[in-house]
């Protein structure tokens, strides 16, 4: 019996390191030198580099410190370790090929040891693995969107076509692709969010299942008064109204903060904007969460607090039980959500009601993060797991949760109880949001 569940969790652990390892080469499939080793904005390293640091960080923490063995390749530790170069330095990379070699002794390594491990004790390092591999993926799509927008808009500046063989039609860093033609069946347009009302009460927030990070534990009763949530998180539609009637011009709707930040680096549109009417009904992306902030106080709502969120993604009051995804308790497929890299660009709000919550909330899970009121901090008994600085660090008061995950979002690293962080300034990243009241 025992060495049955032992032998189903091993397995389990290998068909996930595996499949995102899939994925991980899918998003590299296609990519020169150049893309490779070049930095697309200060704060972020470049694509190859995070695919090295995959392997160092697997080699690490499964060969090093868990099997007892010598390290692999020493010498990349000083290039692919999380913090001893500056990102500046991180470009001076071997090619593909070589740090593909890298990520393939180690995992060879890795998979060898799987069958020994004593799993019961170390099923959360592992699942703490997939789930950093797929977050550095994430920031390679990032990474990838920034350069293709980039490329874009160079190309439009020397005045070649607009339109290139094979990959879409590039507009403000949105690509548009067939990809997005299957959907066909969303409404048009959406002029204002339906909000549904929550009713005063408790919840479980958190987790303290195998795969929950350190900042989701522990689980525990949170209390909320009654709040309204919308059903879909801004489209474009919605936010073209702030943009045409003077948002960014007009003082009254931002912060003091938010004002001098949107001076400061002359923003006047999202990151990630397209005229293009066939993105009315998208989310809007690439918003810092002071546009997000905004937006709300020029619609008379607010973001809603990371718990608002949860408890509308999560929680079934009928039956009074907390849900792992919004759906239920399936893993996320392509039928469920966006996510996963499979459209690779955002989709209709309304694209995935399959995916809704047993509140009513749709797109919770996939299509782009959302901004929460809330900073980063900890729950309680919160423990440093696997060290102080995956989490801990960024408990500063500074750093803002956002929710849900991404068009880019590994499935492993998504559920209702995720927690993702960024600077409040940060617009690289695949976020939008939803209003509250
Ligand atoms: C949680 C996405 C903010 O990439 O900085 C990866 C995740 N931490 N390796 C990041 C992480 C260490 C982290 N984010
Ligand atoms: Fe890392």
């Amino acid at each position: 019996m025992i060495s049955k569940s032992i032998q189903s969790s091993k397995e389990a652990i290998y068909h996930d390191l595996q499949q995102c390892r899939r994925g991980t080469f899918k998003l590299f499939a296609d990519i020169d030198h150049d893309t490779f080793c070049s930095q697309a904005h200060p704060d972020f390293s470049p694509v190859g580099w995070h695919l090295g640091h995959i392997a160092y960080t697997e080699d690490l923490w499964l060969l090093q410190r868990c099997a007892g063995l010598p390290p692999l390749f020493s010498k990349y530790h000083k290039l692919f370790a999380a913090d001893i170069l500056p990102k500046t330095q991180r470009v001076f990379l071997p090619a593909f090929s070589e740090v593909e070699f890298y990520l393939d002794a180690v995992r060879k390594k890795v998979l060898d040891y799987l069958e020994v491990a004593p799993i019961e004790q170390q099923e959360r390092l592992w699942r703490f693995m997939i789930q950093h591999e797929s977050q550095h993926c994430e920031t390679v799509a990032f990474v990838l969107q920034m350069q293709r927008k980039e490329e874009g808009r160079r190309k439009k500046e020397e005045g070649r076509g607009k339109e290139e063989e094979g990959r879409g039609k590039e507009e403000g860093g949105r690509l548009i692709t067939d990809r997005q033609l299957p959907i066909t069946h969303y409404q048009f347009p959406i002029t204002d969010s339906p909000a549904i009302t929550i009713p005063g009460g408790e919840f479980y927030m958190g987790s303290d299942a195998a795969e929950a990070l350190d900042n989701e534990r522990s689980r525990h009763l949170c209390y909320l008064e009654a709040y309204a949530i919308d059903r879909y998180p801004v489209t474009c539609g919605q936010y073209r109204d702030f943009m045409t009637s003077g948002g960014y011009q007009n003082r009254d709707w931002w912060s003091a903060e938010g004002w001098e930040w949107q001076k400061v680096h002359l923003v006047d549109r999202p990151l990630y904007w397209s005229e293009n009417p066939a993105f009315s009904n998208h989310p809007v992306c690439g918003v810092s969460w002071y546009e997000a902030e905004a937006y709300c106080n020029f619609a008379g709502k607010r973001l809603p607090s990371e718990a608002e969120w949860e408890k509308a993604a999560s929680w079934d009051a009928t039956n009074q039980t907390k849900l792992t995804y919004p759906w239920g308790e399936t893993r996320p497929n392509a039928s469920l959500c966006n996510h996963g890299n499979h459209l690779a660009n955002t989709s209709p709000v309304d694209a995935f009601p399959k995916g809704a919550s047993a509140a009513g909330c749709c797109d919770m899970l996939g299509n782009v993060w959302e901004w929460t009121a809330s900073t980063f901090d900890a729950y309680p008994k919160f423990e440093s797991y696997p060290y102080k600085g995956y989490s801990e660090l960024y408990f500063d008061g500074e750093h803002r949760v956002l929710k849900g995950g991404s068009w880019a979002t590994f499935p492993q690293a998504m559920r209702s109880t995720f927690r993702n962080w960024y600077y409040p300034g940060v617009r690289q990243i695949i976020a939008g949001f939803r209003c509250a009241k």
